[in-house]
């Protein structure tokens, strides 16, 4: 799992003046709104004595409260109060969470899972269609018992659709991927297949006066765990942005934003809903039942064609962040049952301010510099 990304944690009309927890990168979060509507994400793991802060209730305009002993977080994470002490005395400087970054973009709560200073993230994706009056949006989501990089590949990869969707847009009689040109930067790679759909079903056969013989398929993905599938059918776009959340290293939630520009009443919503799951229902099975669970670390131990280039590029990418250090492993970040409970959490950029603070807490002693590791608190 990579972290020192933008990870896109929830949709934004699920978060509310209720605390809400989400999980990614093995670690728990609580989101809420400040009164004035902005969001807040903060470590869910209060430091007194562990209890969730998501389980608390929201205090003033912006301030949290622990369930267990009332201790209240401001948005910076920094302790404002502590209930059981006698008036006047003061607050340690280390009663404090971890904050994150947050956006409020496409629709969906971005949380900045990492320590570095604000120029040096990586940007966050354009989805053009967002603003675009002439699209409309609908939003799915569905766990998997899949590691996130397996279903990520799963929708990056064109040539398993005539086999695990020959009942939906996959085309059995036409399995061939011709060669593809992909363009990369950074942190994003895409490439326009050309691939030949089955027949129109349902309510989109309303709007076939011919049969296409091809259509451009634009599939691509943004760094970390984004894969967009752009389907120019003869009738209009259809884009989906999907994302696959790491709730830990072998469970997904997949997100997905899907946008068209045809049928666009509230009326067809359930019908594009209904297809995206059937999709996901078609493609569950099969990621789940994957060996290995992970993906593998070295390009040698999976064979790859010219059609799996998408993946290949994602892979060759993956390796030098690993290289960088940006790599988080579940032994770094999944709170479980070993000999002893562990919980971890991921440094958030003022422990990088606050070098004395960082030095307060305990680092995993893989060899990183402090501040680039997962830090982790032990629960006896
Ligand atoms: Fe949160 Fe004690 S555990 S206030
Ligand atoms: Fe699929």
């Amino acid at each position: 799992m990579l972290k020192n990304f933008w990870y896109a944690v929830e949709f934004a009309h699920a978060v509310t003046r209720a605390p809400r927890k989400v999980t990614c990168l093995g670690q728990d979060f609580v989101l809420y709104r400040k009164r004035s509507g902005e969001v807040v994400c903060l470590s869910d793991l209060c430091v007194h004595r562990g209890g969730a802060l998501s389980m608390g209730r929201l205090v003033g305009d912006e301030e949290i409260a622990c369930p267990y002993h009332g201790w209240q977080y401001g948005p910076d994470g920094g302790c404002v109060k502590i209930p059981a002490n006698p008036e006047g005395r003061g607050i340690p400087r280390k009663a404090r969470v971890d904050a994150y970054p947050v956006r409020e973009e496409y629709g969906l709560i971005w949380a900045f899972l990492g320590d570095l200073p604000e120029e040096e993230r990586p940007p966050l994706p354009h989805f053009p269609q967002h603003d675009d009056p002439a699209f409309r949006a609908v939003y799915f989501e569905m766990e998997l018992d899949a590691n996130y990089e397996r279903t990520f590949e799963n929708v990056v990869d064109a040539a398993h659709t005539p086999f695990v969707h020959g009942t939906s847009f996959g085309n059995p009689d036409k399995p061939e991927i011709p060669d593809y040109e992909i363009t990369q930067d950074e942190w994003h790679a895409e490439a326009d297949i050309l691939l030949s759909p089955p027949p129109a079903k349902g309510l989109w056969k309303r709007l076939y006066k011919e049969k296409p013989e091809q259509v451009v398929v634009t599939n691509g993905w943004y760094l970390p765990n984004i894969v967009k599938l752009h389907v120019r059918l003869p009738f209009g776009d259809l884009i989906l942005y999907d994302h696959n959340v790491p709730i830990s290293q072998d469970r997904t939630l997949v997100k997905i934003v899907g946008y068209r520009n045809f049928f666009t009443g509230k009326w067809a919503d359930g019908n594009a809903l209904k297809r995206i799951e059937k999709i996901l229902l078609q493609d569950k099975p099969v990621v789940e039942s994957q060996r290995p669970e992970l993906l593998p670390y070295d390009l040698s131990d999976e064979l790859h064609l010219r059609s799996d280039a998408l993946q290949v590029a994602y892979r060759r990418r993956r390796r030098e962040l690993m290289a960088d250090g940006w790599w988080v492993g579940d032994d770094d970040v999944v709170t479980g049952d070993g000999p002893r409970r562990r919980a971890t959490v991921i440094p958030s950029p003022a422990r990088r301010e606050d070098p004395e603070l960082a030095r307060a807490w305990l680092h995993k002693s893989r060899g990183e510099p402090a501040g680039n590791g997962a830090v982790e608190k032990e629960r006896a």
